[in-house]
Order: C-alpha cells, then structure tokens, then sequence
C-alpha cells in the first residue's frame, strides 16, 4: 500500500536533534536533519543532484552542507549556493527537497507531501508531552514490520493478557468493556477492566498499594497514520475514575520502509510532581523498553515474516471484537490514501488537457 504524504510524521525526538547531522529514511526517502545556526531544525532529501552522494557524508559548516564528493554546497532550504568548478555558475537543477519540519510538543514532526500544504495546526496534540511542563521518558526501537501491523498492536491492547503476562497484562484484560469511538478522522479505543490485580512491578512503578484491586482504563487515540496517545489510569476497585492516578504513554510511528518501522515511545509525568515526577519518568521508561522490545518485537517482526509482502486483506485476517478499533483506523488510512491519490490524478489530468 502506497503511503499517506500530506500529514505530518514524527522525525524523532525533538531534544535528539543538534547542529549534526543525522541520516533517516522515511516512507523509503533518505533524508538528512540538522539544526542550522538558528537552532532551527531542517530536514533535506539526502542525495545531491550531481552524483547522489549522501549529503550526510560531506561537511555541516553552519547553514550549509557541502557535499563531500565534489564540493557543491547547499543551503538549509536545499539551494546550491556554491559551485566551486567553471565559472562557478550554479545549475538551475541544482537543488533539493527541503521537508517541512516543525519542532510541537516535544516532537520533530516532519511533512512528507507538497509543503504548500504543511500547516502546522493539523499537528496533533501531544501537550502532554511537552518537555516545557512535563518530564518525559523517551526511548526508541527500530521494528522490522510494517508500520500498520503497529497499529493494530496499539488499538487491541487485550494482547497485553497474553504476551505481556508478566508485565502489564493480567487475567482480567481481555473480557474489559471495549468501546470505538471515531471523530471526523481520529479513532478512540477504550478499553476498561475491573477487579484487577497488576503485577508487583507494575503496582510498585504506578503507586499501586500491593495487592490491591483495581478497575483500569486503557484509552488510545490514533492519529494518522500512526501516532497513538495512550491515557492509562487505575482506581481501587469500584471507585470514580477522578478518584484515580493517570498517565499519558506516547506510541507514534513513521514508516521507514512498507516493511520496517521507526518507533518512538514515551512516558510523561507533570512537573508539579517534582523530583518524584522525574524519577518516575526515568524509572518508568527505562523499564517499558523491556516488554516493548523482547515481547512485542519479536511477534510483530515474526507476523511481517508470515506476511511477507502480501497485502494484508488478501490473507483474509480472522476478526476479533478487539480488532474494531484497528479494522476502523487501516480502513480510515486506506481512504486518505485513495482520496489523496485521486487529487493528484485530477491534477495531472487537468495539466495534460490544458
Ligand atoms: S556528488 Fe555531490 S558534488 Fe558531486
Ligand atoms: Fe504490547
């Protein structure tokens, strides 16, 4: 399936990006992000016009890349700005794409389609994780699936009863009440689970008293094409949900290729929490990582090996009554696709006839 491109991605972590260049791939596009002088981050496809060297190799002075084959230099916006042989006149075609980039809510966020388009108020809301008032856990995985089969994990958390038995799941996950809830293009998945009893890590890690049961709510909002707030809290049993503790986990996702997927997560505590709030994000994050990478890792990459490069319809899936929040969001995706496709195949049809 091809990919969506007027939407903003995540490029990484916003904090994660200096005056140094970093080399990405995103939707099978190599890219180079920087910060220039400014501190502005800019992101440009990473091939130079003449030989297609990666700029990431040449040298970063200031604004500017200077390609390390020949010499050419290019400037944040991805002009040549500097021909050093001949008579030093600069090519015409002598550039390239600068993406959109904007720095919201602790995020890069990183506009694939016509930058005509890249309005920065279609960016979602991810406040809670805004390192200005919150302290965020931030982590990363690089996932050999595809980025849809992510979305699905995220929507259907009843597989945290089985594959994360140990660790965030328990007997009760499953049978939870599930409701879907779509808005225009947002999709809410919510799940609620009563009478629970955590496991001990996850008790001690959210200030859960040992042993005591509770009800929980694991709400996720997806946003395509694939970033997923999830809101998970938890009462003593049998109490109002304002009665209980909540926390806002981040899972967004931006396809490196159809069949590998960037994978940013993180945890965020207000900072009206103080020095606590910061040690529970560290301590938090540091300890997600291991179920995420040893449980969840291994099954998605394993899934895209048994899918291979077939389309995922076509395999005929076996649904679920878990599976209404994730059938809802490939359908939505798939739509924006098409509807996005159909615009630019009327164009071209309006500039061949005139
Ligand atoms: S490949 Fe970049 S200047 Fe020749
Ligand atoms: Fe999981």
């Amino acid at each position: 399936m091809e990919f969506l491109r007027n939407t903003w991605y995540i490029a990484g972590w916003a904090s994660s990006f200096t005056q140094t260049m970093v080399s990405r791939i995103f939707l099978d596009e190599p890219i180079v992000l920087f910060r220039n002088a400014g501190g502005t981050i800019r992101a440009l496809k990473d091939r130079c016009p003449h030989r297609f060297v990666p700029l990431h190799l040449g040298t970063l002075e200031g604004d500017q890349i200077r390609c390390r084959y020949h010499g050419l230099v290019f400037n944040d916006q991805g002009m040549c700005v500097h021909n050093p042989h001949g008579d030093g006149l600069v090519p015409r075609a002598a550039c390239v794409h600068a993406y959109p980039v904007a720095e919201r809510h602790g995020f890069a966020w990183i506009w694939m389609g016509d930058p005509a388009l890249a309005d920065t108020g279609l960016v979602p809301d991810f406040s809670g994780f805004d390192p200005a008032s919150h302290y965020v856990g931030q982590d990363y995985l690089h996932v050999k699936a595809n980025y849809q089969l992510e979305t699905d994990n995220i929507l259907d958390l009843s597989h945290i009863e089985f594959l994360h038995q140990s660790s965030l799941g328990s007997d009760e996950v499953a049978k939870g009440q599930i409701e879907v809830v779509q808005n225009g293009n947002v999709v809410h998945s919510k799940r609620f689970t009563q009478g629970e009893r955590l496991t001990e890590e996850l008790e001690r890690l959210r200030g859960v008293p040992p042993g005591q049961a509770v009800d929980r709510w694991l709400d996720v909002r997806w946003n395509a094409p694939a970033n997923m707030l999830l809101t998970t809290g938890f009462t003593p049993t049998g109490q109002a949900r304002d009665a209980g503790r909540e926390v806002q986990v981040a899972h967004v996702f931006t396809p490196e290729t159809q069949a590998t997927t960037h994978y940013w997560f993180g945890i965020s505590f207000p900072k009206s929490l103080g020095d606590n709030g910061r040690a529970l994000a560290a301590q938090n994050i540091e300890w997600l990582r291991k179920p995420f990478e040893t449980e969840d890792l291994p099954v998605l990459q394993a899934q895209q090996v048994a899918m291979g490069e077939r389309d995922f319809w076509s395999m005929k899936p076996v649904l679920l009554p878990s599976d209404g929040a994730g059938v809802r969001a490939r359908r939505l995706l798939q739509s924006m696709i098409r509807s996005e496709n159909a615009v630019q195949e009327d164009a071209a049809a309006i500039s061949t006839a005139s």
